[in-house]
């Protein structure tokens, strides 16, 4: 282990925050002091790039009856149609947080940005019609909003999924290895969009959504980031270089679909109390999906703290997260109507079958790996 992560380990650094009169702050001498060994790779782990694929090119310089004609034709294969929809998605919301992998990145073009945006709302509807979630049930109080979620978040398909179950008992080892950069892949970036989560929302709904970012980004520590985590299970697995390699070339489109499910409702104003519902689905079934993610790295034996952390820890968290959400919606004031409610659960549907169709996959690639 580098000297680095054993000092991190240990718990070396300092406290990060103090008090000025009754308020904490961070102290300015613990910024320049939080330089964590891993905190100097670039962040997600991806190659710069300097354009969009060939087909979603193609796709942008359509008028959007084209374009809609297109993706209904597109029904007809589903595997090429999930695989354009979710990379063409996975790309633009690249741009829209301006990562270095976008062809955008610190970059403005005016007539591009207005075709990937038009793109954007037909490939998102495209999606939802790939998602078919269930319709949420119309009228219900917030009373009633509140026990139909607790339930809906404690018991769905998406909870007790099998391909948790695979990993526990069967997985081998190079399968499990895969999972793990999907792993990554599909949570790189979740402090981001947490930070999505947080706009248009007030009140209650705003105090936990702001401390689920705050909580995202290691309560004032670089090393407690959660992203830090991930940085840690990729430096063990010694997998900077293949994890973008692997991005690049041969990650399954299907590893985007919950998070395009995400962010199509993250992104689009309208939806934000779906976003909402979305979010508190996906902390829902955390504990029961790391709980077997951990058991099966012990069975393979690849348990140590640096690939664990990232699990262990969001088992501890998560519940207190989805705790948090629910008590949230429930208390806030002005208190949220039918219509706010019916959108919460619209979200958290979304999540679900977004999820199912995520898992089902991943489950049949990882089975079919020696
Ligand atoms: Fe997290
Ligand atoms: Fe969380």
């Amino acid at each position: 282990m580098p000297t680095g992560l054993r000092a991190l380990d240990l718990g070396t650094s300092c406290a990060q925050q103090h008090k000025v009169g009754k308020v904490k702050v961070l102290k300015v001498d613990a910024i320049r002091e939080d330089f964590p060994p891993l905190q100097r790779y670039e962040w997600p782990p991806a190659y710069p790039c300097e354009t969009f694929s060939p087909e979603l090119d193609a796709f942008l310089q359509l008028p959007a009856a084209e374009q809609r004609a297109q993706l209904v034709a597109k029904r007809r294969d589903p595997e090429r149609h999930g695989a354009f929809v979710n990379d063409a998605l996975g790309a633009i919301y690249g741009y829209v947080y301006g990562y270095h992998d976008s062809p955008l990145y610190l970059r403005t073009d005016d007539t591009l940005e207005g075709l990937l945006l038009r793109a954007k709302v037909e490939l998102e509807r495209e999606l939802l019609d790939f998602l078919r979630p269930e319709p949420a049930p119309d009228g219900l109080s917030l009373e009633e909003g509140c026990a139909y979620l607790r339930a809906f978040v404690a018991e769905n398909p998406g909870v007790t999924h099998t391909l948790f179950d695979f990993l526990r008992d069967r997985a081998h080892r190079s399968a499990f290895k895969e999972f793990l950069r999907l792993e990554v892949m599909r949570n790189e970036v979740v402090d981001d969009e947490v930070a999505f989560l947080v706009i248009g929302l007030q009140g209650s709904m705003k105090k936990v959504a702001t401390s689920n970012l705050w909580d995202e980004c290691g309560n004032g520590r670089l090393d407690r980031f959660h992203t830090y985590w991930l940085r840690r299970l990729l430096n063990h697995t010694m997998d900077w270089d293949g994890i973008r390699d692997y991005r690049k070339d041969s990650a399954p489109w299907f590893c985007r679909i919950t998070s395009n499910s995400f962010n199509r409702v993250l992104t689009r104003p309208g939806y934000k109390y779906q976003a909402y519902g979305h979010f508190l689905v996906t902390e829902g079934w955390v504990l029961p999906h790391f709980e077997r993610i951990v058991a099966g790295l012990r069975r393979i034996e690849l348990h140590d703290p640096d690939v664990e952390v990232y699990f262990t820890a969001h088992i501890n968290i998560d519940p207190h997260h989805t705790a948090e959400m629910l008590a949230g919606m429930q208390n806030q004031q002005p208190a949220l109507g039918k219509p706010e409610v019916a959108e919460i659960i619209r979200g958290a549907h979304a999540a679900v079958a977004a999820g199912i169709k995520m898992f089902d996959r991943t489950e049949r690639y990882l089975s079919r790996m020696a």
